[in-house]
């Protein structure tokens, strides 16, 4: 039997391989490869000493969906596949609710024909009304500003009553605050096509020197210094979860919602500094006018994930400068190398 990860290929997908197949699942992924390579993949099967069944293609197309589900047992799938940055969603809304929407439409229908109904999919953060109190629990009032964020909402939704119609349907959401980091191996990590749009990988790409400084966007938030406060999540304890939340799919029907996140918010320049220490490396930075969008503070009460799912964070922040800073320097240009 093995688990279907749908973006198996990229930043989290990679990471949540490497501990499935460590918890002794067998693993087929399949990914286009839009903002990923192959060569992540085999980095997976390097740290693991495991092989992973590896389908290049969309999860749009339902006929290859269907050769996947004939030619593997599948017993659940971890959706991570979709598009994910926030600016070019705006830019571009109905290139993100045709790739978001119709590949988990896709996947859902062919999971039903071949009566597989144990989904964990990749929510995020993001769905949470900008006017909540932090920190977030699962819930508080959802409600996404910008087209990415409706993409996830929507199919938090479809997912719900999709599960409303069949009991023997059990989907996870997975709601993730920020994830940075990489694994321990320095071999696989976050390798951002063109200029990052996210903090850790600017400040990574900042320290090696391929960008000059850090924009800090706006210091007069509410907040212990007035820079935005995150909640930033190790990538191996977000992977651990998937693991945690596919034992949970595999034993219960039903649709619920978990954060994942560390209950702790670090501002922008905390972040900074924390990297700057562990590395020894200096980042430059300047202050500049906030971005669009962005809220003072955001994190998560993760005590749900803990209760249910027997899950919680372990890494700290210095866990995640140093674990970046080791796939940076050792990757200065991603799996480009
Ligand atoms: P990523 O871009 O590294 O991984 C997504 C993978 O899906 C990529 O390998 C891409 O090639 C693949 N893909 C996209 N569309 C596809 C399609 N139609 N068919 C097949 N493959 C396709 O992103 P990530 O950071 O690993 O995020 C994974 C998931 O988690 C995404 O759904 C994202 O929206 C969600 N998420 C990410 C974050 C974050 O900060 N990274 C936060 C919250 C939620
Ligand atoms: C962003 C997305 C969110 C998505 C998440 C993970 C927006 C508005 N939100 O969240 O939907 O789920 O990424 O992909 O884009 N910052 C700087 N300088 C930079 C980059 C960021 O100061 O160059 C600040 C931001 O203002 C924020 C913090 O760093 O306070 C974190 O930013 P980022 O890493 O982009 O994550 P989010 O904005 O939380």
């Amino acid at each position: 039997m093995s688990i279907l990860v749908t973006g198996g290929a990229g930043f989290i997908g990679s990471h949540t391989c490497v501990e499935m197949l460590e918890a002794g699942y067998d693993v087929v992924v399949v990914d286009n490869l839009y903002n990923s390579c192959a060569e992540a993949l085999h980095r997976v099967e390097k740290i693991t000493g495991k092989s992973v069944k590896f389908y290049e293609g969309d999860v749009c197309d339902r006929a290859l969906l269907r050769t996947i589900f004939s030619e593997n047992e599948i017993e659940a799938v971890i959706h991570f596949a979709g598009y994910k940055a926030v600016g070019e969603s705006v830019k571009k809304p109905m290139m993100y609710y045709e790739n978001n929407l119709i590949s988990t439409i896709a996947l859902i229908n062919v999971m039903e024909e071949y009566g597989v109904r144990k989904l964990v999919f990749s929510s995020s953060a993001t769905v949470y009304a900008g006017d909540n109190t932090v920190p977030l629990t699962e819930d508080m009032k959802l409600g996404a500003i910008n087209p990415y964020g409706k993409t996830k909402l929507f199919i938090e939704e479809i997912l719900r009553d999709l599960c409303a119609s069949n009991s023997d349907w059990c989907v996870a959401l997975l709601r993730y605050f920020n994830p940075i980091g990489a694994h321990k191996s320095g071999l696989i990590g976050e390798s951002p096509k063109g200029i990052p749009n996210n903090l850790m990988p600017y400040i990574s790409q900042v320290a090696v020197g391929k960008l000059e400084k850090l924009n800090v966007f706006g210091n007069d938030y509410e907040t212990r210094d007035g820079t935005g406060s995150r909640d930033y999540i190790h990538v191996v304890d977000l992977a651990k979860g998937h693991v945690k939340a596919i034992e949970w799919t595999l034993g219960n029907t039903g649709c619920d919602a978990f954060n994942l996140g560390t209950g702790k918010g670090t501002t922008v320049l905390e972040l900074r500094n924390a990297f700057v220490d562990v590395t020894g490396i200096d980042v430059p930075y300047v202050i500049a006018p906030r971005r669009a969008g962005d809220l003072d503070e955001v994190y998560a009460l993760p005590d749900k994930a803990k209760r249910v799912l027997n899950w919680q964070a372990e890494l700290t922040i210095q866990d995640m400068c140093e674990d970046t800073w080791r796939w940076q320097s050792n990757n200065p240009s991603g799996y480009d190398e």
